[in-house]
């Protein structure tokens, strides 16, 4: 008896996706042989999977978002296939491309090495503020934010450094939550009760999104009590002590410097990619990838690369819908090619979708966005994601795989030697 694993590293977004996809239209599709069984096997540090979509809200009040609409049970996700898959909590610390397997610690501290007959990559960027990323455990992040909400509660001053979404919607959050909703036409709130401020490096907030929308922004901004500064970047953040209620000296590029009672660095993302190589990576530390088939040709045969730690994409949930289809039909070629002696089949193709597209809730009952590349109200931003960051209508799709039920149309492309195509955007 022998086993044949599809190995995915990351049990997020894109890597529960990619198992779901595996179990449901590459497994059945493999050649049937005696003595081989195949399975589909997930490396992730928690056992839960976290709605990190929800983070702006949840960092303000857990009574807004409680943290059983921020947790879901990874394993049981995928109970309709339990003898083909199998989870494993912990962490990938090293990949031998030569001899196809991948070290890992396991949550207890032992070291295994697995080995695959096809790797998917999807290990996702760790934020610099610890509120937005799963290190551990659902415990330890429900601890970070119970001590964040201590320190919220008395802050008469808050400074976020980054004015991306995540930066936008924290601010938001956070400012209506300490400063309360103004009357019905008041365009801020009369006694504000903090100050919210946030550093904006560029002379306009949310890059995705055209400007007359970032000044609509800043409005709704203004409307629960929080402040933008443009032009300027935040150079340090120092807090005073170790302790938790210790003051952070912020230091902006413009000379000036705010004593915050809270500050949050939301200036950026750093993908999760330091167990790997470094020749597989781009400039920005990415997983460096054929930007058409999504195949990490640094890394050797039967190497993917899906979700936010690759090159091949400006990130967000909604572009994996249209990269997991297209590395998982690829990953199915190759091994089905691999375990037959046949000649691979045609590939199939990414596409960027770099339209105007980006919805950012403004606190509980306002925000700004595009679809389509159409500017949208913000009741309808209100209306899809405000309400409650897209967990009615994603969550569900997302765990039990019914978002990739179909595999969806596509045109077959012929396949091209490794390095002829472009690998990375850079
Ligand atoms: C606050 C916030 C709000 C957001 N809101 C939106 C939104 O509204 N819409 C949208 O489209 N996008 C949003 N995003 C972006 C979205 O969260 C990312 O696109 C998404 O998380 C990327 O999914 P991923 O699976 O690629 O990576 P991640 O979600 O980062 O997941 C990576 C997984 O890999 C695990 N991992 C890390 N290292 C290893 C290792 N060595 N071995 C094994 N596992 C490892 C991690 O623990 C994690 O579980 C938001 C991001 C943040 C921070
Ligand atoms: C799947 O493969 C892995 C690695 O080869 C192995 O540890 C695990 O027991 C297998 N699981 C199943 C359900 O066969």
């Amino acid at each position: 008896m022998s086993t044949e694993t599809i190995l995915i590293l990351g049990g997020s977004f894109a890597g529960m996706s990619a198992a779901h996809y595996a179990l449901m239209h590459i497994i059945p599709q493999l050649p049937k042989k005696d003595g081989i069984t195949y399975n589909v096997t997930v490396v992730n540090p928690s056992k839960d999977f976290y709605w990190r979509i929800a983070g702006p809200r949840v960092i303000a009040s857990k009574e807004l978002m409680p943290y059983n609409k921020l947790f879901y049970p990874i394993e049981p996700a995928f109970a309709y296939a339990k003898d083909k898959f199998t989870f494993v909590q912990g962490k990938a610390t090293h990949v031998d491309s030569a001899g196809q397997t991948v070290s890992v610690e396991s949550v207890s501290g032992e070291q295994k090495n697995i080995p695959y007959a096809a790797l998917v990559i999807a290990t996702g960027f760790s934020t610099p503020t610890p509120l937005f990323t799963q290190t551990t455990d659902r415990a330890a992040l429900e601890a970070t934010y119970d001590a964040f909400h201590t320190q919220l509660k008395h802050a008469k001053t808050v400074v976020i450094g980054g004015a991306g979404p995540v930066g936008v919607e924290a601010a938001g959050e956070i400012s209506e939550f300490l400063n309360g909703k103004p009357g019905f036409m008041a365009s801020a709130p009369k006694n504000p009760k903090a100050k919210v401020t946030v550093i904006s490096a560029e002379k306009k907030m949310l890059p995705v999104l055209r400007e007359s929308i970032s000044k609509q922004a800043e409005k709704f901004l203004k409307r629960v009590g929080a402040d933008v500064v443009y032009n300027t970047k935040v150079v340090s953040a120092t807090k005073a002590s170790e302790a938790e209620d210790a003051k952070t000296t912020v230091q902006l590029s413009d000379g000036k410097t705010i004593e915050a009672d809270i500050y949050i660095d939301a200036t950026g993302t750093r993908p999760n990619t330091n167990f790997l190589p470094k020749e597989w990576l781009d400039n920005r530390n990415r997983v460096s990838c054929n930007a058409k088939t999504l195949r990490v040709e640094a890394a050797g045969p039967r190497v993917y690369v899906v979700g936010d730690c690759g090159s091949y994409t400006r990130g967000g949930v909604m572009d994996q819908y249209d990269a997991i289809p297209v590395a998982m039909t690829n990953l199915r070629t190759d091994l089905v090619a691999h375990l037959s002696g046949q000649t691979p089949g045609p590939d199939r193709h990414y596409e960027a979708n770099l339209k105007e597209q980006q919805l950012v809730p403004i606190g509980s009952s306002k925000g700004v966005g595009a679809a389509n590349g159409m500017a949208l109200p913000s009741v309808m931003v209100w209306g899809i994601k405000g309400r409650d960051y897209l967990i009615g209508m994603l969550v569900e799709g997302h765990m039990n795989g019914k978002t990739y039920e179909k595999e969806g149309k596509w045109k077959p492309q012929p396949v091209v030697a490794a390095g002829q195509l472009g690998t990375s955007r850079g």
